[in-house]
């Protein structure tokens, strides 16, 4: 009765991984439970994703190949746009589908934009692509796009790109606040991420607390429908600051080595599992989250519904 930090399974968003070209269904290491789907097992997350009441998933595609230039991620008929409009075709509207508008995942070189003659990740050819992937991502049926590359300017481009398309009505939920985290390590493998090296030329320092609040009001000047702080548990502080200064809703994301702490400890028989899911849950929202993306969407919507 007096609990004033409430849960619903509507705030989740469930991150997916599809994977172009594999048979089965393959394990990703640290994260018991999320696999890189085949097309087949991932129509049945979006299912369970409609069943379970959940607000939306969040698309991730792995091709079979990869380039320089990242141009699979430009491809209507690649694995993200195919599984965008395969998501979309089954569910319509009752779940928000949102794609994830990164290189990162369609590079040879693992950065999440095109390099330069000199290697370095070349900002402003990077925005000219993202602009063109908001538009193929759109043109699959996302309702939403995730700005998840950290480029500068990247929001301001790809609203720019959107609405010259007749897309006015696709929302950017906004990685305004991404640091350059140690805790992304099991993604990279649920990615077959290939990075040398670290992205801290575009991701925020973990040091860093007035930046944030920086990327925060660019980002909303550019048409951020959503601001996103990520990882979440290292960030609550931002997380609550940011949810103050905004008027738009604010999301986090519970990242792949947040999630692997909590099973490995679980595992092992150090602390509830299920009390420690809700927990972190409860702590990300009462900071300020209105939306949480998290592996444990699914679960922690039984979980919310049993009234645990
Ligand atoms: C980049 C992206 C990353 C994650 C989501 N989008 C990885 C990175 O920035 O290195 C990490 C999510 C997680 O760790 O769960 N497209």
């Amino acid at each position: 009765m007096v609990r004033e930090t409430r849960l619903e399974p509507s705030s989740l968003i469930l991150p997916l991984f599809i994977r172009e070209g594999i048979p089965e269904p393959r394990p990703i290491a640290g994260m018991p439970g999320v696999v890189q789907h085949t097309k087949d097992s991932f129509r049945r997350q979006i299912d369970l994703a409609v069943k379970a009441g959940i607000g939306g998933v969040m698309i991730f595609g792995i091709p079979a190949k990869r380039d320089e230039q990242g141009s699979e991620g430009l491809n209507p008929e690649g694995v993200l746009a195919a599984a965008i409009r395969d998501a979309r075709a089954q569910v319509n509207d009752d779940l928000v589908i949102i794609g994830d508008l990164c290189l990162d995942e369609f590079t040879s070189h693992g950065h999440c934009g095109v390099l330069n003659s000199k290697g370095a990740v070349d900002n402003d050819a990077t925005l000219e692509i993202y602009g063109q992937m908001a538009q193929v991502l759109a043109s699959a049926g996302a309702h939403m796009v995730g700005t998840s590359g950290m480029m500068d300017g990247q929001v301001g481009v790809v609203r720019k790109a959107l609405d010259a398309n007749g897309f006015t009505d696709v929302l950017i939920l906004a990685y305004a606040a991404k640091y350059a985290s140690a805790f992304y390590g099991p993604f990279r493998d649920a990615v077959e991420s290939q990075l040398q090296g670290d992205r801290r030329t575009y991701q925020q320092d973990p040091g860093n607390f007035k930046e944030s609040l920086r990327e925060v009001r660019l980002d909303l000047a550019q048409g951020a429908d959503i601001i996103m702080v990520k990882p979440a548990l290292a960030y609550l502080d931002v997380l609550y600051a940011t949810s103050l200064a905004v008027d738009v809703p604010t999301a986090s994301y519970i990242v792949s080595g947040e999630m692997a702490m909590v099973e490995a400890a679980a595992a092992q028989g150090s602390l509830d599992r299920e009390r420690g899911i809700l927990e972190i849950l409860s702590s990300v929202r009462r900071a300020g989250a209105s939306i949480i993306c998290t592996y444990w969407a699914l679960e922690a919507a039984e979980l919310i519904k049993k009234g645990l």
